[in-house]
């Protein structure tokens, strides 16, 4: 198993809450109801799995291994990359805003978490695209020979995200695609 496999398998399951976060704002620009702790529930997703999870195995273990190799952080691919997770860090604060003012009744919090979620839902299916199609291609033919290394460093990521809390996200994910769709 290849590091880059173990990050487009993320991607899949990343892609899976990006298909709930559209399911849920359909809902809302229905004026339906949707419950203020799946939302919540999306916003921890969101932070622990794709963002302390998968992007911390990005930022501080792949995409640091490339500029040791020579690849430009600052500026270049790599650097679009992190501008992106910047973005999409903003994007979910925007998200968790709108859900405590959905949650307070505040007027148009629904549209705005959709706006958030719908901005945060374009952004990282272009982002995933290019990181599966032209970023870890790249980083393939830059790093073969040293990909042992890799997986031990993303298992020390895992381990200091705690026991179990990658699977507890997989199926949490799940759990959500299930109600956002019903
Ligand atoms: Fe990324
Ligand atoms: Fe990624």
């Amino acid at each position: 198993m290849k590091s880059t496999d173990t990050l487009m398998h993320e991607h899949r399951i990343i892609e899976k809450m990006l298909n709930v976060l559209s399911n849920y704002s359909i809902k809302l620009e229905q004026n339906k109801r949707v419950q203020p702790a799946q939302l919540r529930a999306c916003v921890d997703f969101i932070r622990m799995f794709a963002d302390t999870c998968h992007h911390h195995k990005e930022e501080g273990v792949l995409f640091a291994e490339m500029e040791s190799h020579g690849m430009p952080t600052n500026g270049g691919p790599v650097g679009v990359m992190l501008a992106e997770h910047e973005m999409g860090r903003n994007y979910v604060k925007g998200m968790a805003k709108a859900i405590d003012d959905y949650e307070n009744g505040v007027a148009n919090a629904d549209k705005e978490f959709v706006r958030n979620a719908q901005g945060y839902v374009g952004l990282l299916s272009q982002h995933i695209n290019k990181e599966d199609n032209i970023l870890y291609p790249m980083a393939e033919q830059m790093l073969s020979d040293m990909d042992d290394g890799l997986m031990e460093r993303f298992a020390e990521v895992e381990k200091k995200l705690g026991e179990g809390v990658h699977e507890k996200y997989e199926n949490i994910v799940s759990q959500l695609e299930k109600d956002s769709s019903s």
